[in-house]
């Protein structure tokens, strides 16, 4: 089920199947292409491209609701999960100063940036992943910055570990997050501690 808002009766009739078709299109497509992909890394060298298309086309779907924001810290607005919790659609919009903690995801994921710059401050695990939450040893690796219209992508086992965010000094970022799963959960880390623990978070829904 698509969790979007239609069209108001009064909108002219060309905008209504444009503005379904390029979420409905990626959606299914997203669907047949990790279905088919042999690996996490096949599945999200498939659905990139996909969501480099999809950027193009976020002005014509996205509804006010999934820019909602919150001052107390980043906002995750649901667009679209599937019945089988396969996968999940967000934007997520965050105002300046705004950052995730340090976290990873237990998924494959493939983001696209639609409005500002989003940074990702990437961690190096340097001790092997046994399944343990303690002792995890993490280097602070590179920062990219993804400007609009830029995808990059992730996969699990072993756990891609970063924050994502907005400095203060740049203006909101808006990005679209698909996932291989409901992200209704993952680890973050206290890097000091070298330990994780893994948390609830919470989404808006259309
Ligand atoms: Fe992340």
């Amino acid at each position: 089920m698509l969790a979007m808002v239609g069209i108001a009766p009064g909108a002219p009739p060309h905008n209504r199947p444009m503005t379904r078709s390029a979420l409905d299109t990626f959606i299914t497509q997203s669907i047949a292409r990790s279905r088919a992909a042999a690996s996490p890394a096949d599945c999200v060298l498939a659905l990139a491209p996909l969501m480099l298309d999809l950027i193009e086309h976020a002005g014509d779907f996205l509804q006010p609701e999934h820019y909602r924001s919150d001052p107390a810290g980043y906002t995750r607005n649901l667009i679209h999960e599937t019945p089988d919790d396969g996968l999940s659609l967000y934007a997520l919009v965050w105002l300046p100063g705004q950052w995730t903690p340090v976290h990873d995801h237990g998924s494959w994921g493939v983001v696209g940036v639609v409005e500002g710059v989003l940074e990702e401050r990437n961690y190096v695990r340097l001790s092997p992943d046994r399944g343990a939450d303690e002792g995890i040893e993490l280097a602070r690796g590179g920062a990219i910055l993804l400007n609009r219209g830029a995808v990059t992508s992730f996969v699990p086992n072993p756990d891609h570990i970063h924050i994502t965010g907005v400095p203060t000094e740049r203006p909101r970022a808006v990005s679209l997050h698909l996932y291989g799963r409901m992200m209704s959960n993952f680890n973050i880390y206290d890097v000091p501690a070298r330990s994780r623990r893994r948390i609830q978070v919470a989404h808006n829904e259309s």
